[in-house]
């Protein structure tokens, strides 16, 4: 068992271990990747300003997010498939967070169901959505989302069509996936993930099956995006979101401080700062390089998050000294369910809030909701 001590120890070893597939699934985005990549990379061009002798005593990460309380201004990203990465992911996850003291993020596309999150874990956790054709069955995932004690409904706006991904459609991604010559002699190199999978039942869309009619293709992605999602949605139909939820509502997917502003206007509590891990406009700037202008355009009249290429601690606070709120890990927890299952996650964790705690306190600061731009070097964001 190699020694872990960062996020890419994790990647590497999830890479060992979850068969091809899902692997790719996490860690790829749309087209060429240039936005995927842009993500983690733009991070890099930030440079702090170092400070010394000033007293680092008595640090704190604690903080909000939404109005919720938060042990560092850290959440669990909403992911799909995340139960493809180890068997009950999603719970695994749930309860890592849970323990952490942050908040954890279900996905409309999970595997493990909001019934299951909620009957394994005790904190509230988010629920996603995406807008749907079928009204009905929107409704009633709210209505569950709600009968689950879901503190907060975030709604993602940037995946009403699938950006194509090239490895999925190579890969004849689907869950479970499909007995073939090729995913069987793959799967045979993991043994660990098999004998997750062969020990439970939850082995396809959890929040869907069984409670969707009128999907022909249940297993696949790309044909119940195309199928179920509204690409007509629009703002009126994000009211409509508002009132049948009636609680905390986070938008996620704005990249453009126009839209920013709108999210401002839907009378949403937070929007998140997202192009969806690069996975939908490849192309689009990186989540970072975007983040500025929408805080600067937005004030005080929402709160701002962002995701999109949190791979360390130092890179969740450049993220709060440009302005966020606070961030979302996707890949990052994924990695870590990956190689290690629920304990994969809290290492993810523990070294997020490692590496954050440290780069806080070597740019002169003990206090995580003091960070701001004065931690940067000027001109290097
Ligand atoms: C779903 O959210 C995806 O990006 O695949």
């Amino acid at each position: 068992m190699p020694v872990i001590t960062n996020i890419e120890d994790l990647r590497l070893l999830a890479k060992k271990r979850v068969p091809r597939m899902f692997y790719d699934y996490a860690d790829s985005g749309s087209w060429t990747e240039s936005t995927y990549r842009a993500n983690s990379s733009d991070f890099a061009e930030i440079k702090f300003r170092q400070r010394v002798a000033v007293n680092m005593e008595n640090r704190t990460l604690a903080s909000t997010m939404a109005g919720q309380r938060v042990s560092m201004p850290v959440a669990i990203a909403p992911t799909g498939l995340t139960g493809m990465q180890c068997a009950d992911g999603e719970i695994a996850a749930a309860r890592a967070a849970e323990k952490f003291g942050i908040p954890f993020t279900l996905s409309t596309m999970s595997i493990c169901s909001i019934e299951d999150i909620a009957a394994n874990t005790s904190a509230p956790f988010w629920f996603q959505v995406y807008f749907m054709k079928d009204r009905e069955f929107m409704g009633r995932l709210i209505d569950r989302a709600k009968a689950a004690n879901c503190s907060a409904l975030m709604l993602t706006l940037d995946l009403q069509i699938l950006g194509q991904r090239h490895k999925d459609l190579k890969n004849g991604l689907s869950a479970p996936p499909k007995l073939t010559v090729a995913n069987l002699v793959n799967m045979m190199t993991k043994p660990r993930w098999c004998w997750g999978m062969l020990n439970t039942k939850r082995r396809s869309f959890g929040n869907i099956v069984g409670h969707a009619p009128n999907v022909s293709d249940m297993s696949s992605l790309a044909s119940w995006t195309a199928e179920q999602f509204d690409p007509a949605l629009s703002w009126d139909d994000v009211q409509w979101i508002r009132q049948r939820w009636g609680g905390k509502l986070i938008i996620k997917g704005i990249m453009d401080a126009e839209d920013a502003l709108l999210a401002a206007q839907s009378g949403a509590d937070a929007l998140i700062v997202s192009n969806h891990g690069g996975r939908q406009l490849d192309g689009a700037q990186s989540s970072i390089a975007a983040l500025s202008a929408i805080v600067a355009a937005v004030g005080d009249k929402i709160e701002v998050h962002m995701d999109g290429g949190i791979r360390s601690g130092q890179d969740v606070i450049k993220a709060l000294a440009l302005g966020a709120k606070g961030v979302y890990v996707g890949r990052a927890f994924l990695y870590g369910l990956g190689a290690m299952g629920e304990a994969g996650v809290t290492k993810c964790l523990e070294i997020i809030q490692k590496e954050l705690d440290i780069t806080m306190a070597l740019c002169g600061l003990t206090d995580v909701t003091k960070v701001d731009k004065k931690i940067l070097l000027p001109g290097t964001y």
